[in-house]
Parts: structure tokens; C-alpha cells; sequence
């Protein structure tokens, strides 16, 4: 099988390459990744060289590139591109909309000119909108997304399922919760922390600090995926998550005792416009029908992750110049 993994060099699709070739040696994968601020190629030096993997530096809104892609032959797509960060988003909406919307929608055309077994579109919980005190998401709650960034990721889910209704292609979206561990970049909540806390600079809580997020360790979502590429039934949405709520003041404060920092770091700021108070993902769909199950539970993986972070601060510290220096002076100045 060929698989086109876009977007393979961020944080979810470089996990998701490296696990898939551990996993299924037999494929080849293609990683079309534009490279932008949140793409590190680094993350893929184990298996750069290997004859099943080959990168592609292009953009998925550039009709020529993924054109050129797809003549090569592409049996799957993998749709991890994206911009990702919603503070981001509130600065910058505009990327969003090109790459969440029109990037997927140049990709869907592609695979409908030339055929795919499958085009799955790797989504998130946000498009959901934000949670009372009780119930979970199902696939069926209605998308009521409120940042940017999660109305451009409802426009491609919108889009993938209308390329699936018109004109048949074989789709799945799939519905993840927050995910965390190894090479995750160090604007999310968790590497953020864990990485401001080790230079005991503050730690800028939005808010009260008691907005809820539910955890996965991002292995488990990739053998999610996995599972919904070979038998996600054509047409479907699987929601992804492990049932591991957690309040934003409970992860930091897990970071400072596990890191043996003070609690003093902690500096409760303006709250993010928009901010979702509550996720939390009910899995019976994709437990039930593919027998997904995680792997990881959130008290040790967390602690692996922290553990990561340590052993890895040239990765992180190398990310923290330049751009992101710019970005993080913009997204906390005044707060
Ligand atoms: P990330 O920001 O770490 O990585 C995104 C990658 O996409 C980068 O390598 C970047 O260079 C690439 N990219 C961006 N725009 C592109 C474009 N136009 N063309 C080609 N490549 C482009 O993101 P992530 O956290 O790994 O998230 C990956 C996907 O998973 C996204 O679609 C996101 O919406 C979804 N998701 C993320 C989470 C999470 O907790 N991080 C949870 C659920 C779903
Ligand atoms: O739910 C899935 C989503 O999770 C993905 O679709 C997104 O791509 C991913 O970025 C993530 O979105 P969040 O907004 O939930 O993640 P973030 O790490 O930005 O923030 C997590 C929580 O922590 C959120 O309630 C905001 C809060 N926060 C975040 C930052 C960066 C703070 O309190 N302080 C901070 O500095």
C-alpha cells in the first residue's frame, strides 16, 4: 500500500510515520509536508533514509505539487496538514482557512481524479464546540465549532464528507482529543509548561486555570488511525479519545512535582478569547466497532513525556529562536 501521509513532519504525523513503518514495513509512505514553522524534519531522522519512505517539501493548496504527488501513485491519504494552534489562529486566521479549508480541498480533488482506497481525514474534538459540566461528544453532536482554528478544520471535515456524498470517494474523518508526548511543539500547554518550568520562567495559566482537555498519548491515536485506514467503515466518522479529563491547573501542577519546581511559577493570565471549557470524548464507536483500545494511561505517560522532554532539550531548545521567539513576545505580551 502507498500511503500519503500529509503534514508527516508536525508533531501527530511524524509519531504516525514512525509507527507505521515499525508497524507495517510492507507500505511505502510518502510525506508531503510543507515545512512550515511547526514541521521539523528532524523528527524523522531514523527513517529518512530507509527505501518505503520518501519526503516531498510542497504545499497541499499547490494543485501542481499534489498533482505530481498523486501521478506517483497514492493508494491512502492521510490528512494530517494543517495549522494547528488556535492561539495562533486568533492571531492569524487567514493560514487557516488555506490550509484547513483549501489545502483539503485541493487534496480531495486529487485523490477523486485519480482514485484512492481511502482518504482519511485526521480531525479533532473542537469542531464540536465546548462542553456543559455532563455529556461527552458523540459523532452525532452537531459542530458548533468557536476559534478559528476549529472553524477551518469543521470546513474540511464539511468538505471531506460532501466529496463523499457527490462524488463517493472513500472517506473517514476521525475526532481526536488533546494529544501529548515526544515532539510535540513547545507552544502546547504541556511541552510549554514542562519547558518554561525548566528555565523557572512563568507559567501563564488562561484564565482559572479549570478549563478541561481530555488527554491521549499520541501513539494511541496513530494505531487509532491505523485501524480506521485498514477497516473505518467508507463513509463514517470515528471519534478518538481515552476518557482522561483533566483540569489545565491539574497538568501543570503534575509538571512542576514531577520537574521539583515551586508552584509560585504560576501566573494566571488574561483568559484566550473564545476558550472551550470543556472536551471529553465518548470512543464506544471505534471501541466497539475497529476494538481500538489505548495503550497508555495518563499518570505514566505523562511522566514518560516529561522524561522525553528531558532527555531531548537540544530538539526543543534548537525550535525556541528565531520565529517563535517573535511569536511567543506577540502571544504574551500584556498578560
Ligand atoms: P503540527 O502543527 O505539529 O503539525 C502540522 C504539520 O503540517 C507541520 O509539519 C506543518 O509543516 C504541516 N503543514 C501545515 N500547513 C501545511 C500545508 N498547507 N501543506 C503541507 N503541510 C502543511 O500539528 P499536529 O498537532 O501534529 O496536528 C496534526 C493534525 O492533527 C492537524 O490536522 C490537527 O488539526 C489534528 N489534531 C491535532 C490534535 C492535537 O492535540 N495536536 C488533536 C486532534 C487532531
Ligand atoms: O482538542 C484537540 C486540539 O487540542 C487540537 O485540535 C489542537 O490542534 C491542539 O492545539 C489542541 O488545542 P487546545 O487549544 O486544547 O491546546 P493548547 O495546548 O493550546 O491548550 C490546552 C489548554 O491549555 C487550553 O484550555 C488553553 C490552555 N493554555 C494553553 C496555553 C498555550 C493555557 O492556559 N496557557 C497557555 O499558555
Amino acid at each position: 500500500m502507498r500511503i500519503l501521509v500529509t503534514g508527516g513532519a508536525g508533531f501527530i504525523g511524524s509519531n504516525f510515520i514512525l509507527y507505521m513503518m515499525r508497524q507495517h514495513p510492507q507500505d511505502e509512505i510518502i510525506n508531503l509536508d510543507a515545512l512550515t514553522y511547526a514541521g521539523n524534519l528532524e523528527n524523522l531522522k531514523s527513517v529518512e533514509n530507509e527505501p518505503n519512505y520518501t519526503f516531498v517539501h510542497g504545499d497541499i493548496a499547490d494543485k501542481g505539487k499534489v498533482d505530481e504527488v498523486f501521478k506517483g501513485g497514492v493508494d491512502v491519504v492521510v490528512n494530517f496538514a494543517a495549522e494547528s494552534h488556535v492561539d495562533r489562529s486568533i492571531l492569524e486566521p487567514e493560514a487557516f482557512v488555506n490550509a484547513n479549508v483549501l489545502g483539503t480541498q485541493v487534496l480531495l480533488d486529487a485523490a477523486k481524479r485519480y482514485g484512492v482506497t481511502k482518504f482519511v481525514q485526521v480531525s479533532t474534538d473542537e469542531v464540536y464546540g465546548s462542553l456543559g459540566e455532563t455529556g461527552l461528544f458523540s459523532e452525532t453532536t452537531p459542530l458548533a465549532p468557536n476559534s478559528p482554528y476549529s472553524a477551518s478544520k469543521a470546513g474540511g471535515d464539511l468538505l471531506v464528507r460532501a466529496y463523499h456524498e457527490t462524488f463517493g470517494l472513500p472517506v473517514n474523518i476521525t475526532r481526536c482529543s488533546n494529544n501529548y508526548g515526544p515532539y510535540q511543539f513547545p507552544e502546547k500547554l504541556i511541552p510549554l509548561m514542562i519547558s518554561r518550568a525548566l528555565h523557572d520562567e512563568s507559567l501563564p495559566i488562561y484564565g482559572d486555570g479549570l478549563n478541561i482537555r481530555d488527554w491521549l498519548y499520541v501513539e494511541d491515536h496513530c494505531s487509532a488511525i491505523d485501524l480506521v485506514i485498514r477497516q473505518g467503515r467508507i463513509g463514517e466518522v470515528y471519534n478518538i479519545g481515552g476518557n482522561n479529563e483533566r483540569t489545565n491547573i491539574h497538568i501543570v501542577q503534575t509538571i512542576l512535582k514531577e520537574l521539583g519546581k515551586p508552584e509560585s511559577l504560576i501566573r494566571y493570565v488574561e483568559d484566550r478569547p473564545g476558550h472551550d471549557r470543556r472536551y471529553g470524548i465518548d470512543p464506544t464507536k471505534i471501541t466497539e466497532e475497529l476494538g481500538w483500545k489505548p495503550k497508555h494511561n495518563f499518570e505514566t505517560g505523562i511522566k514518560e513525556t516529561i522524561q522525553w522532554y528531558l532527555n531531548n532539550k537540544e530538539w526543543w531548545t534548537r525550535i525556541q529562536s528565531g520565529a517563535y521567539r517573535d511569536y511567543m513576545a506577540k502571544q504574551y505580551s500584556g498578560r
